[in-house]
């Protein structure tokens, strides 16, 4: 009978049976008659014994001659083991090295941050780069789920757009086949509204591009943007939706990404924390707040930069609302407050720890001329945003929607420092490779 392949992560599924394990070398030791070898296969690692007297004299050797990377097949017993980081580990019987390599450039000994970066291509078998990767991909299935969930439809927006969504100070142009100019999207927020009176509530997950010149711990010039867009709804519920996926996403990765937040050293309270209930404030309460604090820098009305942002949200444990920006410094599509035209029904989720804005959302202004006029001020060119105007003129309702940035709440998740490694392969002003 074949013998079953095995992923490290499922090895419970196999305790005390024969199993292929297919990886390579995280790291080796040997002692005489024995080789302890780390083996990763990208789900986990493992540590896999090999006894002289069990296997082959020509696999004792190659595998006693294998160092970090060297790519392998192995067989052997699933042997529970309580002292086995795991739970498991795995008695070799037999295998093959596939090849044997020397000279891994990155090992566990410390690096600069840019020899890893130009060897992020290598860099990502590092154990921690396993940790932060899964436990993003983990945020991205525990988001669509609970979007599909609620019944909001997938639809895609573009990414090569005529025109400016959040400003037009961040755009990368494209040259789009000569006499027309093409930028690659800010935001998928325009599409989504139009997608929301075409199917009620709707997201839309995808890279989005800003030609920061930031050089911060916060920016990337490529990054994931999670849009959903819902029609018939408030500020309030634009928020409560937020909220609730924020807990939802962070309870699952509580329950299904321990191991890997154990590896990052994670403090999981503070994630425990993180319950519902968030505490909110208006822009203007927050600004009287800046005004009397010693450390603060803020010039009333302007927006918050980031060490205000730092200094509200280390207030709280849990993320902070803030909401009811002016209109003079948040984009030309949110609706202005009823009780005050110079506040605009806006919100951003401020997260703790030093997390930064994690999500930037607003009601959407649903009148034609007052949008009208707001594109008009904003000097934007009226032509590109006809079809956007349609949504006005044509069963135009109440609606909202937020935009929360992935690497920022994966970086916060995992508790990394630099938003850089939150992204597989991170595109930033000063680096493009590999
Ligand atoms: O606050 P922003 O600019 O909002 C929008 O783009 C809206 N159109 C979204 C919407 O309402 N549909 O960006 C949203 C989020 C920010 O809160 C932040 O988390 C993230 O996107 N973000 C960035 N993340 C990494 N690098 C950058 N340069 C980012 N710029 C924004
Ligand atoms: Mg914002």
């Amino acid at each position: 009978r074949a013998i079953p392949l095995a992923t490290i992560e499922h090895l419970d599924r196999f305790a005390g049976q024969n199993v292929e394990l297919r990886g390579w070398v995280h790291n080796r030791t040997s002692k005489g008659k024995l080789h302890f070898v780390t083996l990763r296969d990208g789900t986990g690692y493992v540590q896999c014994v090999l006894k002289k007297n069990d296997v082959s004299d020509e696999l004792f050797d190659t595998i006693g001659a294998a160092s970090q990377e060297s790519s392998l097949r192995l067989f052997g017993e699933v042997r529970a083991d309580d002292r086995a980081p795991g739970g498991y580990e795995i008695s070799v019987t037999g295998g093959e090295v596939l090849q044997s390599t020397s000279d891994f450039p990155i090992t566990p000994k410390e690096h600069g941050a840019d020899f890893l970066l130009s060897r992020r291509h290598l860099w990502l078998r590092s154990r921690r780069q396993w940790a932060i990767m899964r436990t993003r991909s983990a945020i991205m299935f525990s988001l669509r789920r609970f979007f599909d969930e609620r019944g909001f439809l997938c639809i895609d927006s573009p990414i090569f757009t005529p025109s400016a969504c959040e400003g037009t100070s961040t755009l990368f142009e494209v040259d789009y086949f000569g006499d027309e100019k093409a930028y690659l999207t800010q935001s998928g927020q325009l599409y989504a509204e139009a997608s929301a009176m075409a199917f009620g509530n709707v997201y839309t997950f995808g890279p989005t591009f800003r030609a920061e010149k930031s050089k911060t711990r916060r920016h990337l010039t490529e990054f994931w943007m999670l849009e959903p867009e819902m029609a018939f709804a408030t500020l309030e519920d634009v928020i409560s939706l937020a909220e609730d996926m924020i807990v939802r996403v962070v309870s699952d990765v509580l329950e299904t990404r321990r191991t890997e937040l154990d590896v990052l050293e994670r403090d999981i309270s503070k994630l425990e924390a993180c319950k519902g209930g968030f505490p909110r404030i208006t822009y203007d309460d927050a600004s009287k707040i800046l005004l009397e604090h010693p450390d603060s820098e803020f010039v009333e009305g302007d927006d918050f930069g980031a060490p205000d942002e730092e200094i509200l949200a280390a207030m709280h444990d849990q993320p902070l609302v803030i909401t009811h920006y002016p209109k003079a410094v948040k984009a030309f599509y949110m609706k202005e407050a009823p009780e005050n035209p110079t506040r605009v029904l806006a919100m951003d989720i401020i997260g703790p720890e030093g997390a930064g804005e994690l999500i930037g959302g607003s009601q959407r202004e649903e009148d034609l001329d007052t949008l009208l006029a707001a594109i008009a001020h904003h000097q934007l060119p009226m032509q590109e945003f006809e079809w956007y105007l349609d949504l006005r003129r044509f069963g135009s309702v109440p609606h909202g929607g937020f935009g929360l940035g992935l690497e920022r709440l994966v970086r916060w998740i995992c508790g990394i420092e630099h938003i850089r490694e939150a992204s597989p392969y991170p595109r930033m002003m000063t680096r493009i490779r590999p």
